[in-house]
């Protein structure tokens, strides 16, 4: 999935925002991939295990691991990301129309968001097929309440 997920953020480089990163496993991906990557998650024992996870792999100067929820993202700059996705966690968000204003604060104009959720709705009996959604910030459109 982490593969269509590089291929759905269509960036070659830059600084990167995992926002839910787990124990980092995507995050180190797109580290390889050779971006930058703040990986940030709210529960304390992935966040511990993504910065083990990052130790052992050696990336520490490529993936920075914190505390952070993707409801509360002012510990960031404005504008100070290329590329910004979820993997699996905007499921999780109580107020989802928050979140996508902090992350498009977030972004540079021109970057990108991608949001990758599995959709269970559409067939509960098979694998569950994934909705990925990609948009693009643009200084012009504005994120209504
Ligand atoms: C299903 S896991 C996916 C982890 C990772 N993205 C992956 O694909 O391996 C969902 C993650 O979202 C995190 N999460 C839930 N609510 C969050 C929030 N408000 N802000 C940041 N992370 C959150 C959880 O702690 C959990 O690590």
């Amino acid at each position: 999935m982490e593969a269509k997920l590089y291929t759905r953020l269509g960036l070659e480089s830059g600084k990167l925002l995992d926002a839910g990163a787990g124990s980092g496993y995507v995050a180190m991906y797109m580290a390889r991939k050779g971006f930058d990557v703040q990986a940030i998650d709210t529960t304390l024992h992935h966040l511990k295990d993504a910065q083990e996870n990052v130790k052992a792999n050696r990336l520490q100067g490529k993936v920075a691991v914190s505390y952070g929820d993707y409801h509360n993202l002012s510990a960031f700059p404005a504008a100070s990301f290329d590329g910004i996705y979820t993997m699996e966690t905007f499921v999780h968000a109580d107020d989802p129309n928050k979140v996508l204003k902090n992350f498009y604060c977030l972004l540079k104009p021109g970057g990108v968001l991608v949001l990758h959720d599995a959709d269970f709705s559409r067939n509960s009996d098979n694998a569950a097929p994934h909705t990925r959604r990609q948009v693009q910030h643009r200084p012009e459109t504005a994120i209504d309440d």
